[in-house]
């Protein structure tokens, strides 16, 4: 098994001593499963509350709700906790702008800006409830656009940048939002972004949207239409600058936030205010061992998950200081992630597998031009770490010193749940192992039936008890909720992960057990990208799969079978990527697209992905006995065989 060669005794790096699960950890955990209502309430305690909650956990599986009955405000945890007290004047905000211009935030600054945002959205008719939609750069307006929702109860749902204008048209439709937040437009690579221009191509299917406020960030030219689109400039302007934060229901939605599923339309996940901010508030601490002196830097982009718990609401309860960056990680040059580490003093570094293989790839003649000594943890989430990134992170970023504390979790658990916890126990680490559930957090690897698997035995990642940081629902859809995480392993939550666990307890995540794929660590769904492909009037049918990826773990391959009245052509190839990259956004290219005249399918027409994927990777074809048609299998790999050839030539 792939695994087989990641395994290594714990003893390498950080190995401290003893046996692990042990000490203050195992105490912990201990106490949390015993006693999950009492540990998780110690846990609230460290949060301020409006109002203290009646009940600790209401379990009507799959229906968890937490802290019933509490009253709490996110953005007072983030801002006016810290304005309270000395951090006043401490930096919240380190902000670099691609082009090399800088803005430091203080809380107090922070605070203020949050109150006159917050000011401007009522002036918009916002009310508590209302679905607010986010579509903005990495610039320090798009926190403060967050907390300013957070502040009124209103609900945001943030659009990653990168994403099409198509990808805002779904999201507004799903959520009914009102109001648009979005920027003239961004940076990347020297080039700009024109967001405005794309809400502007599909604003006409934006029926619920009645205003759309624009952030001034590259100073182009935008239509802006009256009465409708105003500058956040000009609203700020006539801002108050105290708006009273909102004592929401602990179960009030905080965020939704969209990810692919297994079909073509990507699902709103709703979290909680009281549970997901008790839960990120307790595992930053256990996991990144903040402390008041650390600076801070979460590499990733605000659109996803992680930039949602770990650039602001985790970090910020804590009244950390937080480095945020717009562009490029290469740009202008290779070593500009290392220039930030430097300049900043960053102490505390959080990214992906993806990012550290790029830049194993560049070499550590980039790392080495500078003075990385304030790194004291490294931090890596999104897919599976090969030990040959670990160990060059570890080596070249780390100096040897730092522990890397690789973090299991999704956008639907809110937080991380599986991580080692250097701010409860110095962890021996495993390179490739996610290492230990967080303390409260009930896993276990099982077989089809749901039944326990060995240690050393591949299975299905399952959590068997609600986490204060589960999603509440799937948007408009509880369904799908139900179906997707419930129904194979009922009253338990179905990751859809492969999972091993090791005869040291260590635990080892493999990849995706359903049909999601994973690119630069970014959810994908098959139904997603195949949508777009048929919908180009010279398709009849189209797979997408993937083969590894040396930086990216994995890239999408597109097999496309075109109606008989059309060739294939490499024009044909271009428009199918272009496709797709206008469908979903640049993130969804397609690395390579064979034309092929069947594909392999199960006897109930089900697309063999596995085999597509040995076919595309030049793997052995496996057990193919439920093939409706093994012809194609052969044909599918000529295909593919014929065409690298022919690539090479
Ligand atoms: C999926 C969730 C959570 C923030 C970023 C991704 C994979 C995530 C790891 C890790 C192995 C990982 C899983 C998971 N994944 N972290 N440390 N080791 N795999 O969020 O887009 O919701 O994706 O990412 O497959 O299910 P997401």
């Amino acid at each position: 098994m792939a695994h087989k060669d990641k395994q290594e005794k714990a003893g390498t790096p950080h190995a401290g001593s003893g046996i692990w699960p042990a000490g203050r950890y195992m105490d912990m955990r201990r106490r949390s499963l015993q006693d999950p209502e009492g540990f998780w309430s110690e846990q609230a305690r460290k949060l301020d509350w409006y109002k203290t909650w009646d009940q600790v956990l209401d379990w009507d599986p799959p229906y968890a709700k937490w802290f019933v009955g509490g009253r709490l405000n996110a953005c007072y945890q983030c801002v006016d906790r810290h304005v309270r007290s000395w951090r006043k004047s401490k930096v919240a905000l380190y902000w670099e702008g691609e082009s090399g211009e800088e803005r430091v935030l203080s809380y107090s600054t922070l605070f203020r800006e949050v109150n006159q945002f917050a000011s401007a959205l009522k002036s918009m008719g916002i009310e508590t409830g209302d679905r607010i939609a986010l579509y903005l750069p990495m610039i320090p307006e798009v926190i403060v656009a967050m907390l300013a929702c957070a502040r009124i109860g209103a609900v945001h749902t943030v659009i990653f940048s990168g994403f099409s204008a198509y990808a805002v048209a779904d999201r507004v439709q799903d959520t009914g939002a009102k109001l648009i937040i979005t920027a003239d437009g961004g940076y990347r690579r020297g080039k700009t972004i024109p967001l405005k221009k794309n809400i502007e191509e599909v604003i006409d299917q934006c029926s619920s949207v009645e205003n759309i406020i624009v952030v001034k960030r590259t100073g182009e030219q935008v239509p802006m239409k009256e009465g409708r689109d105003h500058w956040l400039s000009d609203l700020m302007k006539n801002a108050d600058m105290w708006v009273e934060p909102e004592a929401v229901e602990a179960t009030h939605p905080l965020y939704i936030l969209y990810t692919s599923g297994t079909t073509g339309k990507p699902k709103g996940i709703v979290h909680s205010t009281g549970g997901y901010m008790v839960f990120n508030h307790s595992g930053y601490q256990w996991v990144f061992n903040i402390q008041e002196q650390s600076i801070y830097w979460c590499t990733a982009d605000i659109g996803w998950v992680t930039g949602h718990s770990q650039v602001v609401y985790a970090p910020l309860s804590h009244g950390a200081a937080v480095v945020i960056y717009e562009g490029a990680p290469d740009y202008p040059e290779v070593d500009r992630w290392w220039d930030i580490v430097e300049k900043y003093g960053v102490s505390i570094l959080y990214t992906s597998p993806t990012a550290i293989r790029t830049f194993m790839r560049y070499g550590e003649k980039w790392p080495q031009k500078h003075d990385l000594s304030s790194l004291e943890l490294l931090g890596s989430v999104g897919e599976p770490i090969n030990p040959k990134a670990w160990h060059w992170y570890y080596t070249h970023i780390g100096g040897e010193r730092c522990p890397i504390v690789d973090t299991w979790w999704q956008t639907e658990t809110g937080g991380i749940m599986i991580s080692p916890t250097p701010g409860i126990d110095p962890v021996p680490l495993k390179p490739g192992s996610v290492c230990f559930p967080l303390p409260g957090i009930d896993t276990a690897v099982v077989d089809n039936e749901g039944k326990e698997v060995e240690a050393g035995t591949r299975g299905e990642l399952i959590i068997k008890r609600p986490w204060p940081g589960m999603l509440m629902n799937i948007y408009n859809d509880p369904d799908r909720y139900q179906a997707t995480y419930w129904s194979q392993f009922p009253g338990y939550y179905d990751a859809g992960d492969f999972a091993m666990r090791d005869e040291d307890g260590y635990m080892w995540v493999m990849g995706r057990s359903d049909e999601v794929l994973k690119v630069a660590g970014h959810r994908l769904g098959t139904a997603e990208v195949e949508d777009a492909v048929v919908a180009h009037p010279a398709v009849a049918e189209a797979a997408v799969s993937s083969k590894a990826h040396e930086e990216k773990g994995e890239s999408l391959v597109l097999f496309v079978i075109l109606k008989k009245s059309e060739a294939p052509s490499d024009t044909l190839k271009e428009e199918l990527v272009k496709r797709v990259r206008e469908a979903i956004g640049p993130i969804a290219t397609p690395e390579d697209v064979y034309f092929v005249n069947s594909l392999p399918k199960t006897r109930s027409g089900k697309i063999m992905r596995r085999v597509l994927k040995a076919v595309a990777s030049g793997e052995e074809v496996g057990d193919v006995s439920t093939l409706e048609n093994e012809a194609s299998v052969d044909e599918v790999k000529k295909a593919y065989e014929s065409l690298t050839q022919e690539a090479e030539a």
